[in-house]
């Protein structure tokens, strides 16, 4: 009999039993409590650091390395973190008229007599106008008695697209719900609505729980495509966080789950491949190829998701290679607002998804900008959670942060690091190529009433570094620095986007005066200041305005979930739409390489 071992995490008061040989993280995940392993757990990023006890001695350790051998407690800082990362809910959803995805039809018994010599199904069809071939042997079987029932007051036919999914006795018409999920590689938001009255009921949130396996969509490619039964451990984490936000919304709105017919998914690439339990290895290398693009529609029973067995999950269309289905979702998002101007739209992430044209036609790419911009790979890195500096500004020798949730800081987000690497340019820290000034030399070039910031430069494990804070204002004493190789992977970022933008551009044979806009969609084009991510050459200064859309995607997959002429318009949408290259461009290196530089 192997030997169990006691894991006990003190501050939250829960016990298991592992065995030995299981590593701290996956006892974390065993406990309910899965850390974010930025690196997929290899050991590489430290982000996994936590605190153990074992026989009564405290250390240190990397979560995904340490072997359980013996009775142990782990103490769970990021906990926090956890629960208060900022996710981005708000969407400026436009509903047209409600013609939901799945729809009831009250059918009374006055009307339920079928004629002599007839089918009951072939009867109650005319009655109800529809023409729906093929229902459900499940749902025959239950019509063939309650048909014919006398204590009921009719039957109600769930409907969806032509297809018969279930038949309700009595009258249900009003107990219709539906859920619009944006995917997020970190981050999940479910939307839950009425789909009676069109009323939204709530908006749900959690981080997805796949980044246990990694932070970006490379790592967890890497981990579904290389672990045994990967695909299905990923595709079951997942599952796991959307029925957590299923059962938020039924407990919350005293909701019975079987009244949940719908679930309309957007998400990118990745996250359609490992929602579905596809193998994504050939999503991962060139030329990035998926199982399926187009929308795909299932039954909720088949993937194990908690809403009537009968009901239907739809991923929305994926476009070509890493462009997904979020970007589908927002142009779902903006189709009343289509004109014949030209836009450019940015979804910021650690795939940046972009977008030039009008409503006649779309150009499309996607560009691997890392993730830096969520605060993975970074020194202090975090995501924009409580603790994460997330302002940051630099006046006559003053440091200004703004830190979220108050408080020291523990680390720095996306936003804070555009934001302090933009600052540091303005008082010359940094130089064009990005190179972070020695003390000596800043001196020598430095602005007087900007002389105090050298004393801020500093050799910190030989890598020149610039304080934010001193010892004493960071959490647990740290000290909060940008470091050189921080400023390289912010340049690789930034000149990913740029670069695509610059060449989408090309590509449509536009001018940049001609277009009207810059939309940034998602969560870290929310919050970004956009005039420093201009000033680092993130976002193109084309001389146009720039605004926020919020989480388009979200709000693309709403639209789909109520109304049927937002549906009707996907394949129009599709037909419109060329996806570029941008790895198979003649100058994307060189215009990369160019990129990286700073526009000062
Ligand atoms: S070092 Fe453990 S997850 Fe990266």
């Amino acid at each position: 009999m192997p030997k169990k071992i006691n894991v006990f995490f003190p501050a939250e008061n829960i016990h298991i039993q592992v065995q030995t040989g299981v590593t701290v993280s996956e006892a974390c995940t065993l406990a309910g409590k899965p850390l974010n392993l930025v690196c997929g757990g290899k050991g590489k990023c430290g982000k996994c650091k936590l605190e153990i006890e074992i026989n009564g001695l405290h250390k240190e350790v990397l979560a995904c390395q340490e072997i359980i051998t013996r009775d142990i407690n782990i103490f769970l800082p990021l906990e926090e973190e956890w629960n208060s990362t900022q996710i981005l809910t708000a969407n400026n959803t436009n509903l047209r008229k409600l013609k939901p995805l799945v729809q009831k039809i009250f059918l009374p018994k006055t009307v339920l007599q079928t004629p002599p010599y007839q089918g009951d199904w072939e009867h109650i069809q005319k009655q109800a106008a529809i023409n729906l071939p093929n229902p459900p042997l499940s749902q025959l079987q239950k019509l063939s008695t309650i048909c014919h029932r006398d204590d009921l007051t009719g039957i109600t036919l769930v409907t969806a697209q032509n297809t018969l999914l279930a038949i309700e006795e009595n009258d249900t018409t009003q107990d219709n719900y539906g859920l619009a999920i944006d995917l997020g590689t970190t981050s999940i938001v479910a939307y839950c609505y009425n789909l009676h009255t069109g009323e939204k009921v709530g908006t749900y949130t959690a981080l997805n729980s796949q980044v246990s396996e990694g932070a970006d969509v490379i790592t967890r490619i890497s981990a579904a495509a290389e672990k045994p039964e990967g695909s299905k451990l990923l595709q079951a984490k997942v599952v796991q966080t959307i029925n957590g936000l299923i059962e938020k919304a039924v407990h919350q709105n005293n909701l019975n789950p079987n009244t949940i017919y719908s679930l309309v998914l957007a998400g990118n690439s990745a996250m359609q491949n490992l929602f579905f339990g596809f193998y994504p290895k050939f999503l991962g290398r060139a030329p990035y190829t998926n199982t399926i693009l187009s929308g795909l529609q299932v039954k909720a029973a088949e993937l194990g998701i908690n809403i009537n067995p009968q009901g239907i999950v739809t991923f929305l269309p994926l476009i070509a290679g890493f462009v997904g289905a979020d970007t589908t979702a927002v142009l779902l998002s903006l189709l009343e607002k289509d004109t014949a101007n030209y836009r450019l739209i940015i979804d910021l992430g650690t795939n940046g998804e972009i977008l030039l044209g009008n409503k006649h036609r779309w150009l499309t790419t996607s560009t691997a900008a890392g993730p830096a911009l969520e605060g993975a790979n970074i020194t202090f890195g975090m995501r924009a959670a409580d603790g994460a500096i997330a302002k940051v500004k630099l006046t006559q020798g003053k440091i200004e942060l703004t830190v979220i949730g108050g408080g020291k800081p523990k680390g720095i987000c996306g936003s804070g690091l555009v934001d302090a690497v933009a600052e540091m340019l303005k008082v010359g820290l940094i130089n064009a190529s990005g190179a972070l000034l020695t003390a000596e030399k800043y001196l020598a070039v430095c602005r007087p009433e900007y002389r105090q910031f050298a004393n801020n430069l500093q050799k910190i494990n030989n890598t020149n570094v610039f304080l934010l804070t001193p010892e004493e204002q960071g959490n647990n004493g740290n000290k909060i620095y940008i470091s050189q190789k921080d400023i390289r992977a912010l340049q690789l970022a930034k000149s990913a986007i740029f670069t695509g933008c610059q060449l989408l551009l090309k590509a449509s044979g536009l001018k940049e005066n001609e277009l009207t806009e810059i939309l940034l969609a998602g969560a870290f084009g929310n919050y970004i200041d956009i005039h420093n991510a201009q000033l680092i050459g993130l976002i193109p200064s084309w001389g146009i305005p720039v605004h926020s859309i919020g989480n388009a995607a979200g709000a693309g997959a709403i639209s789909f979930l109520l109304s049927q002429e937002v549906r009707d318009q996907i394949s129009p949408i599709l037909e419109k739409i060329t996806h570029l290259d941008l790895a198979a461009q003649a100058d994307f290196q060189k215009e990369f390489i160019k990129n990286t530089n700073f526009p000062i």
